[in-house]
């Protein structure tokens, strides 16, 4: 069924606002927690399609990972480093490129042990060499379809061997990987990125106790030495920055609105959004700035005010490669044109966000001109209320979302429920801050 959007004509955004777990932290959390000794029990974990498809995924494994609810501590009982069992099924990744790639870096260096991951139609089109590429450099043997770039894909693990590794992507999934599988491998690894991508894995894997030391320029050179094991922690999750980024565009552009977000992960390598924001004149404070079992947090609070175009290049891409797609509706509120470059790996997320955006915001008289890398995307449009679609991606879903908000008419949104891949209570938060 569509949802109908919009039809709150002339209804402002006002209120506070707490959004779910940090996608990316509840993910490690899990799998961190899975190979380490002893307990480790996760607060304020996202309850969502993806970390409950890499917790099934470690349950197959033999991890005892207790039920996923929101509001509730979640306990995971470590195996241990190489405590994984082979599993008697496929491993279903669902939506989650994070699940797959972590898993293949995980699972490459288990020896003597047989995996398939699969996934849904989306993430088996998702490219997955750039993990088994590298991995594969250390030892690692995976096959999959397309000679090993599309899952289906079977891992036989075998012990691996440390190497030096230049990612040709900044891809905070790929370095993961690696990190993971340089746990166990025989001498140190080194993964070397061209731009350094999001941080979560460092941070948290060394407050688990692995040797692992960050250097480089700008932070983009970490080496793993493998040999202590990992100890079960509390980990604290932060709400997500990229789940907050919809409320933050959509106070940003909204008439009248006044929204606060609470408790949102801060963590430098993830908050290109607010810069953005800034940069368009967005009227953002952060409040109550404060650290989170090792994470950066704070409250932020957002009104309406007028808006200048933005520029994106590829430098800033890794620190806000998700919030594209609602910078794109922000775009087209702000006045001149709003330029997005060296963003080519839009186009292999859950979508290709680049050709999505462009057709849905385009059926509401957004006037996008889509580039191989970017578009170009002319602000001082009024967007006007059309059929859309998710295409099955939960950022196009919220993203359009907001879009209606500011849209003249109704909109209808078909597959809306996508939104449950990272923020469930989307629908619901987005009714209760329109009343
Ligand atoms: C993620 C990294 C990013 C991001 C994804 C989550 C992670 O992907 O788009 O939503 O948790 O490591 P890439 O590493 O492919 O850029």
């Amino acid at each position: 069924m569509p949802l109908a959007l919009g039809t709150t004509a002339g209804r402002s955004l006002r209120g506070r606002v707490r959004v779910p777990g940090d996608k990316s932290i509840s993910h490690r959390a899990l799998l961190f927690g899975a190979i380490a000794e002893g307990t480790t029990r996760i607060e304020g974990l996202l309850p969502a399609e993806d970390p409950l498809s890499t917790a099934a995924c470690l349950r197959a494994m033999g991890v005892e990972v207790s039920p996923i609810e929101a509001g509730q501590p979640v306990l995971v009982q470590g195996v241990g480093l190489d405590g994984l069992q082979e599993p008697a099924s496929i491993l279903d990744c669902g939506n989650s490129g994070t699940t797959m790639r972590l898993m293949l870096g995980l699972l490459a260096g288990r020896a003597d042990r047989h995996f398939v991951l699969t996934g849904d139609d989306s993430l088996r089109r998702r490219p997955m060499k750039r993990v088994g590429g590298p991995l594969a450099e250390m030892g690692a043997s995976i096959a999959g379809r397309q000679g090993g770039n599309l899952a289906p894909l079977a891992i036989q693990g075998r012990r691996l061997r440390g190497a030096v590794i230049r990612t040709p992507v900044a891809s905070a999934q790929v370095k993961s990987a690696l990190l993971l599988a340089a746990l166990t491998a025989e001498g140190p690894t080194t993964v070397i990125e061209p731009v350094q991508s999001r941080d979560h894995s460092e941070r948290m894997l060394r407050a688990f106790g692995a040797d692992l030391t960050v250097g480089g320029p700008g932070a983009t050179e970490v080496t793993v030495n493998p040999g202590p094991s990992l100890r079960g922690q509390a980990v604290v999750v932060p709400g997500d920055i990229s789940s907050a980024a919809f409320w933050l565009v959509a106070g940003a552009i909204t008439p009248g609105a006044e929204l606060t977000v609470e408790n949102v992960g801060l963590n430098p390598s993830r908050t290109g959004i607010l810069d953005v924001l800034d940069q368009m004149g967005a009227r953002i404070e952060v409040l109550n700035a404060r650290d989170v079992a090792g994470e950066p947090v704070g409250d932020l609070r957002v009104t309406h005010g007028p808006l200048q175009a933005f520029n994106i290049d590829a430098t800033l891409i890794p620190r806000l490669v998700d919030e594209i797609p609602v910078l794109a509706v922000a775009a087209c509120c702000a006045e001149g044109v709003s330029r997005v470059s060296g963003a080519e790996e839009l186009r292999v997320k859950e979508t290709d966000r680049l050709a999505v955006m462009a057709r849905q915001l385009g059926a509401m008289g957004a006037r996008i001109e889509e580039f191989a890398d970017g578009m170009a995307i002319a602000g001082g449009v009024q967007l006007r209320g059309a059929a859309v679609d998710s295409e099955t991606d939960h950022r196009v879903a919220m993203s359009l979302a907001v879009a209606a908000q500011i849209a003249s008419g109704a909109t209808s949104l078909e597959r809306p429920e996508a939104a449950a891949v990272s923020y469930p209570g989307f629908w619901d938060d987005l009714q209760r801050l329109q009343a």
